[in-house]
């Protein structure tokens, strides 16, 4: 298939975009995209593919803008419940970090997930699926981290692998066991850290290995919230260490309330991004800036908690990072299940141009979960994963929020048409 007559193609060719070079978008003018058994195979000019593939069938993007699909590179997609009323209490003066220590916040949605087969984990978590779908991202990072004990984080897991093999959104997985200190194990982090190290980390690797299904898969990501209240430096340490003997790649959760110098512990284990951001110090700017660690920022969180301080991005920037914008949606701080808006509060919050963000939201997002070789941007080879939009101008996102401007999506080639206002159904089935 051709997709042609793009005003704008935005092909964001060239791999990561480090520091300065950060929203480089790689425009085509009049661009189009030939499409053959799910993979780019190759981008131009409009007048000069029509001509070298007269009988191919054509999708005319009639004179908007087509970009890759959003890769949102940190979610918490899988739960079961909502906080609802945790967002009135904290609206009214209550702490985030006080909820959770009183037993609420990440540990309430703990027990409801835990009481939650494996079919309404699913069933809550589809919809939201469909609407990120809807929304534009066609890869997405998803974490287990409502479980706190071996058999509920296996079930997140399992939920995860399932829905994406069930598609379109296609989901990488992440083991976030060490999301908080479960009930069981209130007043001793270091004894539910010791679990972790001793059986759950070792139990999810040999799970894994012992999968047909997985086989050739690399491990999932473990991830660590760093933080007040949840595990300090040296039980991040500890966890991500054992990770790494057990050859996991690593994630973790960092600076979100407390500088605890977990961005610079990712930079030491070499781990894959570190996420949030907002308390990172100069020293640990300078540490990722050196590394190929890259810096996810979650605006939707201060936003969410109605907090006024972001991540330092422009200083991130200026000092040579790799930064990467993802939503973190979640049922406590960040309910967000779009991208475009994760890009409009990164122009105002972060100071990011929309070309910027764009790119933080594609090619930088796919590389902070190691899948910047198949997907966000559109290179010959790559994943046909690509959004038409109903506007001509790719400043029209960042510039405008609240309102869908996806048009379409395609995922590895197949066309799902957005309606307005509801989930995108794939051609011919509506
Ligand atoms: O990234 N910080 C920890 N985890 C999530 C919140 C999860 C929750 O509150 O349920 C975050 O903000
Ligand atoms: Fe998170």
């Amino acid at each position: 298939m051709l997709i042609h007559s793009a005003s704008q193609l935005l092909t964001l060719a060239g791999g990561p975009q480090r520091g300065k070079a950060l929203g480089s978008l790689g425009i085509i003018e009049d661009g189009a995209v030939l499409v053959r058994d799910g993979k780019i195979s190759a981008v131009g000019d409009s007048k000069e593919l029509l001509a070298s593939s007269p009988y191919e069938p054509r999708l005319d993007a009639c004179g908007c803008v087509v970009l890759p699909g959003f890769v949102d590179p940190h979610t918490h997609i899988v739960w079961a419940g909502d906080r609802a009323a945790e967002f009135e209490m904290k609206m009214g003066g209550a702490k985030y970090l006080d909820i959770l220590a009183a037993g609420g916040g990440i540990i309430s949605t703990v027990r409801k997930t835990r009481a939650a087969s494996i079919e309404t984990l699913m069933d809550e978590t589809r919809p939201r699926l469909a609407r990120m779908f809807a929304h534009g991202t066609t890869t997405a990072e998803a974490k287990t981290g409502y479980g706190l004990e071996s058999e509920t984080e296996l079930r997140m897991l399992q939920a995860i692998l399932a829905l994406d093999a069930a598609g379109p959104l296609e989901l990488a997985a992440t083991f976030l066991g060490a999301h908080a200190i479960p009930p069981e194990y209130k007043g001793n982090p270091q004894g539910y850290t010791d679990l972790l190290c001793a059986e759950m980390l070792p139990f999810i690797c040999q799970w894994w290995g012992s999968q047909p299904s997985l086989a050739g898969r690399p491990l999932p990501f473990v991830d660590v919230f760093c933080e007040t209240g949840a595990f300090d430096l040296a039980q991040s340490r500890q966890i991500l260490t054992r990770a790494a003997e057990l050859g996991f790649p690593l994630k973790l959760h960092a600076d979100e309330f407390d500088n605890l110098g977990g961005a610079s512990l990712g930079v030491e284990l070499g781990a894959v991004s570190a996420d949030h951001l907002v308390k990172t110090s100069a020293a640990d700017i300078r540490a990722l800036a050196g590394s190929d660690t890259v810096a996810v920022s979650l605006p939707c969180t201060p936003f969410g908690l109605a907090e006024s301080e972001y991540t330092p991005a422009q200083q991130i920037i200026a000092s040579g990072g790799l930064l990467a914008l993802a939503s973190d949606c979640n049922p406590g701080t960040a309910w967000c299940e779009s991208m475009q808006f994760v890009i409009a509060l990164a122009c105002r919050a972060l100071k990011l141009t929309p070309a910027q963000a764009i790119a933080a939201a594609t090619i930088n997002a796919a590389h902070a979960i190691r899948r910047s070789q198949t997907v966000g941007s559109l290179e010959p080879g790559k994943q046909a994963d690509l959004l038409i939009l109903s506007v001509p101008d790719y400043r029209q996102l960042g510039y405008r929020f609240g309102t869908n401007l996806v048009k379409q999506v395609l995922k590895r080639g197949r066309v799902y048409t957005v309606e307005a206002g509801a989930s995108p159904s794939e051609n011919g089935s509506l």
